[in-house]
């Protein structure tokens, strides 16, 4: 219902000019809803005539203001050795025109961008930008408004303006709102009549919908969970072209990602975010090779889940606010929400999937600027294998990384890029920490090529690691797999640690890989057996001839039977588990077989990462970001979750 004392009155003659003062007046870039052949886009306004607020729908929504399609983050000098500088580009900004659906969206979008670890980027956009909001005049055919309750809005705007006829009523939302019409316009308090037709015409927009969901939106999720397996999402899905632009086009998807650009001198540079899409084949792809939502239909039925599961669970809303864009981009016609909620409607929504479906929001702290680095130094750098590098680090502020076991870092090298590393090293107090880096791609292989004094930018420590309280008083098995070792050292060499070791019991340390020339710190870990006792069995899936190796051959389960270990410990006992994905199944299976409860089993998962703090979406496994909620989880947690294990 309409407030009255937040409502003036302006003449149409008189909203162009309020608007022609706010373009001459340059303190502001006005942007405003302009048609583009038969449709309409918001662009730069040069005079209130070119504004169309009679517009069904804009190609693109206004979220190009607040994350851009591509935008730098920070421009640096890749000849000088740490030279970065924050982009500061921002004027003051007005948008003219913008519907209650896409106000909307913005507000879910400040949810989900300001919620704790904040983007500055996105906070300094929004502050700098006033919203000029418009009621819809003329519904587009596509939209389902209505249904999702965002055909209208009472918050979020500075000022709404409803086309009265040849007037508008104004609605102030905001201080900054009322100081812009006080100092621009030209305008009257509202009649009692007058405010009445505000409330008609939005009764009369509504009643303009022919296109409705079934489901009421607090259902979706429920419709959703109990559909996971329906036929429907590999129906549909047959005919997605991975394009990904129903997400492109959406009001409420947000996933980027981020990559370094170097200027033809080959001196200046920027790092750059970029829209990204969850539909494209290689939004989850690691360096391991791996693509973790391979399969389209896991892929389109993921958009759908983040929209009407994952996202209501955590934030409280759905992801969708009906304005129909997706429907009009997807060639094939696949991607629109409406109708996919309307055919799951037919279905249960009770139905029991066995699956796990997140409810949870994890806090990350701020932790400084997002997506700027931290300047540190290569102090060693020593090869491992012939893929593999340990290098030491020393952060360059001389402050303590102060991470725990089982959290990574996001490594920079200017020019290249960043990729998350687990750190390998105990807890200390100095500057310094350790990183096994594997040669695969881009990053990896210029930073194994660094030298002692060269310089990289450190963002984080980010993720849950390993909580080491639960594992004082127990046994602990270590099961560590190829570069699974990277993680799990940092935990071992805490407990095996001689001011710490008497907190655990029977310690045990499984190490497998390939071949022997890929086993790394054989030394240290037969130094450690001076200090700390603890068992240690090792395996090569083979050896081949002419190498020589003492321990076992055979995969990394072959060594479960082998340690001194009985059942009656088993509940004391606590499994960490670390190597590649196809290794989880089968070293969970010999776990539960000697009895390991799975609340005692810990896993460590690796997945695509661009940010490290809950906001690119690359990490998500269904609803689940791994880079705040994990990489480390509780087995029993993650065992029903799907995509996670499977
Ligand atoms: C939590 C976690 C811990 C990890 N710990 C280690 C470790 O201790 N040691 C180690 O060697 N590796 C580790 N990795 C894997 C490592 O991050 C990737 O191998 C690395 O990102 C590959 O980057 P690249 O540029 O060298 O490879 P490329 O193959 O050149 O990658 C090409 C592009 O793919 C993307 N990409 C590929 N894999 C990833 C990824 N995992 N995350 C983000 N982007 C990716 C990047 O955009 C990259 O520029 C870990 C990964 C995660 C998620
Ligand atoms: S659902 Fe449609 S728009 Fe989305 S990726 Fe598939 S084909 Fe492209
Ligand atoms: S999912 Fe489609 S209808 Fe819903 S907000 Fe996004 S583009 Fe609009
Ligand atoms: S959401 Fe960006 S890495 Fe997890």
């Amino acid at each position: 219902m309409v407030d009255d004392t937040n409502v003036k009155l302006i003449s149409e003659k008189d909203l162009d000019e309020f608007v022609n003062k706010l373009i001459d007046n340059k303190t502001y870039n006005v942007m405003g809803v302009k048609a583009k052949g038969e449709r309409f886009v918001f662009d730069h306004l040069d005079n209130a005539k070119e504004l169309r607020l009679d517009y069904d729908v804009t190609i693109l929504p206004p979220k190009k203001y607040f994350l851009p399609p591509s935008e730098k983050l920070m421009d640096f000098n890749i000849t000088k050795s740490f030279d970065i500088k924050k982009s500061k580009k921002s004027k003051k900004r007005i948008i003219i025109g913008i519907h209650p659906y896409d106000i909307i969206a913005i507000q879910q979008m400040d949810k989900y961008y300001l919620d704790s670890q904040k983007d500055d980027f996105y906070k300094k956009r929004r502050e700098n930008t006033i919203i000029i909001g418009s009621d819809i005049q003329n519904v587009s055919k596509h939209s389902f408004a209505e249904s999702m309750k965002t055909h209208t809005t009472y918050s979020g705007f500075d000022i709404l303006l409803t086309n009265l006829g040849n007037k508008y009523a104004v609605t102030i939302g905001s201080k900054q709102g009322n100081d812009l019409l006080e100092k621009y316009g030209h305008f009257r308090d509202a009649k009692k009549s007058e405010l009445k037709k505000i409330d008609k015409i939005r009764n009369q927009i509504a009643s303009q919908y022919d296109k409705k969901v079934d489901i009421d939106k607090e259902e979706w999720s429920k419709y959703l969970v109990a559909n996971y397996n329906n036929t429907l999402w590999e129906e549909k899905s047959d005919k997605c072209m991975s394009c990904s632009s129903c997400t492109m086009v959406c009001p409420t998807c947000y996933c980027y990602n981020i990559l370094d650009d170097v200027s033809l001198n080959l001196k200046e540079g920027g790092r750059i975010r970029t829209w990204d899409g969850c539909l494209l084949k290689d939004f989850t792809k690691v360096g391991s090779g791996e693509i973790f939502r391979d399969d389209k239909k896991e892929r389109y039925r993921h958009r759908f889940y983040r929209k009407g599961n994952y996202l209501p669970e955590r934030y409280g809303f759905v992801a969708c606010v009906g304005c129909g864009r997706c429907a009009i981009a997807c060639l094939p016609n696949i991607a629109d929400p409406c109708e996919v909620m309307n055919t799951l409607s037919s279905f249960d929504k009770s139905a029991e999937t066995d699956k796990y479906f997140i409810k949870q929001q994890t806090k990350v702290p701020d932790k400084g600027t997002i997506h700027i680095p931290r300047s540190a130094t290569i102090k060693n750098i020593n090869k491992l294998t012939d893929r593999e590098t340990l290098i030491e680090i020393k952060l360059d502020d001389n402050k303590s990384l102060g991470h725990s076991p089982g959290q990574f870092v996001e490594v920079s090298v200017l020019g290249i890029g960043e990729a998350p590393i687990s750190i390998s090293s105990p807890p200390k107090k100095d500057p310094t920490f350790q990183l096994v880096v594997r040669k695969v791609g881009n990053v990896t292989s210029k930073l194994v090529s660094l030298k002692p004094g060269d310089k990289i930018g450190i963002r984080g420590p980010f993720g849950n690691g390993f909580d080491i309280k639960k594992l004082e008083n127990k046994n602990i098995i270590f099961v560590c797999a190829g570069l699974g070792v990277a993680p799990l050292r940092s935990l071992y060499l805490y407990v095996t640690d001689k001011k710490n070791r008497k907190k655990f019991k029977e310690l045990k340390i499984l190490y497998g890989c390939k071949e022997p020339c890929e086993a790394m710190f054989l030394d240290e870990f037969e130094e450690l057996k001076k200090t700390s006792d603890y068992e240690c069995k090792m395996t090569v899936d083979k050896c081949p001839k002419g190498e020589c190796w003492e321990g076992e051959v055979g995969l990394i389960t072959t060594l479960f039977p082998k340690i001194d270990y009985d059942n009656s410990k088993s509940k004391d006992t606590i499994s960490v588990v670390c190597g590649p994905p196809i290794m989880y199944k089968f070293a969970i299976k010999s776990l539960k077989d000697m009895k390991i409860p799975d609340k005692n089993i810990y896993v460590s998962l690796e997945r695509h990462m661009k940010c490290g703090v809950g906001k690119c979406g690359h990490c998500q496994i269904n609803g689940v970001y791994v880079c705040k909620e994990g990489p480390v989880f509780r087995y029993d947690k993650v065992k029903k979750l799907p995509e996670a294990l499977e």
